[in-house]
């Protein structure tokens, strides 16, 4: 069969140019024209789902999402969508199966005993198991981060700080916008309703609401090291630095980016790192191919003997931009060449 790529759009949210598109969905959507691959962009709706997974089954052998779930209300049912289409033979880009391991921060938790991971993570499936261990663990180490298992550009990822007369300040990375707790309790209870109940509709989200704990790595300060992968291959490096003293490396918080190389020497035992962790993360793969494009983020960390060591903070694959390295649009597509 001919290669047809269908990328599906969402019409809403803030990551859309001008004319109603991602930036960079139109250039992946040239890159792969330029190899002879064709293809077009479809928006998706949930009111309209079943009308259009009966266009893409007839038309495409591949698809690549290009919805930020962020942008989306019903993303366990886009899920199921896209897993349909994937019973049909049809090449998805990236499969939920996939998603619902990698782009979690309950991923964590599962690679705490691997190379990249932190023994100190622990996923808090329920408010009752939070508020049971979260205040000895935050007596213990005084600063920990907080994670909703599901969020992007900050939002949901908490630095708490308990202080010498027991009050906490909770900041969170989106904003690095501080909050002010008296005691302890007072901030637990606020946790109690950002721990939701599971929809009894959800398929893939059943058991994955709650919060990952992590040990806070002061080396933030040097920022974060995004590795940009294009299957199972590193294609750029970006260095993230928080805005002056603050904890959070998300853009809009004002982090500054510097983009390398794949082959910058400074960065080389990062990226050898990540092709050993490829390994680990395989088993998470359900059976399925890396993501079509993903990231790994690390956060610097000093190991027993005081040398540098990499920490794995996050890993995001369900629809990475790369709205400001256009010209990795071209190797996206290279990943379609070997099919025909
Ligand atoms: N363990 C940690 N120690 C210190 N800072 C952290 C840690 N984890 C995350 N951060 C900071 O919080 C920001 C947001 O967290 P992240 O895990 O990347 O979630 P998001 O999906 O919102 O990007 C990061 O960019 C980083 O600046
Ligand atoms: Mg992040």
């Amino acid at each position: 069969m001919k290669q047809y790529v269908i990328l599906i759009e969402y019409a809403g949210g803030s990551d859309k140019g001008c004319d109603g598109f991602r930036i960079d969905t139109k250039p992946i959507l040239n890159a792969l024209r330029k190899i002879a691959v064709d293809g077009e962009v479809v928006f998706y709706s949930d009111e309209r789902k079943e009308e259009l997974f009966n266009y893409i089954k007839q038309k495409a052998s591949a698809v690549i999402s290009r919805i930020n779930p962020g942008n989306l209300k019903e993303v366990d049912s886009y899920f199921q969508f896209l897993k349909s289409l994937g019973d049909e033979g049809i090449e998805i880009h990236t499969h939920p199966d996939v998603m619902i391991n990698l782009d979690f921060k309950d991923i964590l938790e599962k690679l705490k005993n691997s190379l990249v991971g932190d023994k100190g993570t622990h996923f808090y499936h329920t408010f009752k198991e939070f508020k049971a261990d979260f205040p000895k663990i935050l007596q213990k180490y005084r600063v920990r981060v907080l994670k909703t298992n599901y969020g992007s550009t900050g939002e949901g990822v908490y630095l708490i700080s308990l202080r010498d007369d027991d009050s906490i300040i909770c900041t969170e990375a989106v904003d690095n916008i501080k909050y002010f707790y008296e005691n302890m309790d007072n901030f637990i209870e606020s946790f109690k309703d950002k721990f939701y109940h599971d929809d009894s509709n959800s398929v893939y989200f059943k058991g994955k609401s709650g919060f990952v704990g992590c040990r806070f790595l002061p080396r933030i300060n040097e920022g974060e090291i995004r590795i940009l992968l294009i299957n199972d291959k590193v294609a750029s490096i970006v260095h993230k630095r928080p805005a002056n003293g603050q904890f959070s490396a998300t853009l809009f918080s004002g982090a500054n980016y510097e983009y390398y190389q794949p082959d910058n020497p400074q960065y080389k035992e990062v990226i050898k790192l990540t092709n050993k962790a490829l390994i680990n993360i395989r088993k998470y793969l359900n059976g399925h191919n890396y993501p079509l494009l993903w990231t790994m983020d690390y956060i610097l960390d000093y190991d027993k003997k005081g040398n540098d060591r990499f920490v794995l903070s996050e890993i995001n694959c369900s629809c990475v931009g790369i709205t400001t390295q256009l010209t990795l649009a071209d190797e996206v597509a290279k990943f379609f060449i070997k099919k025909d």
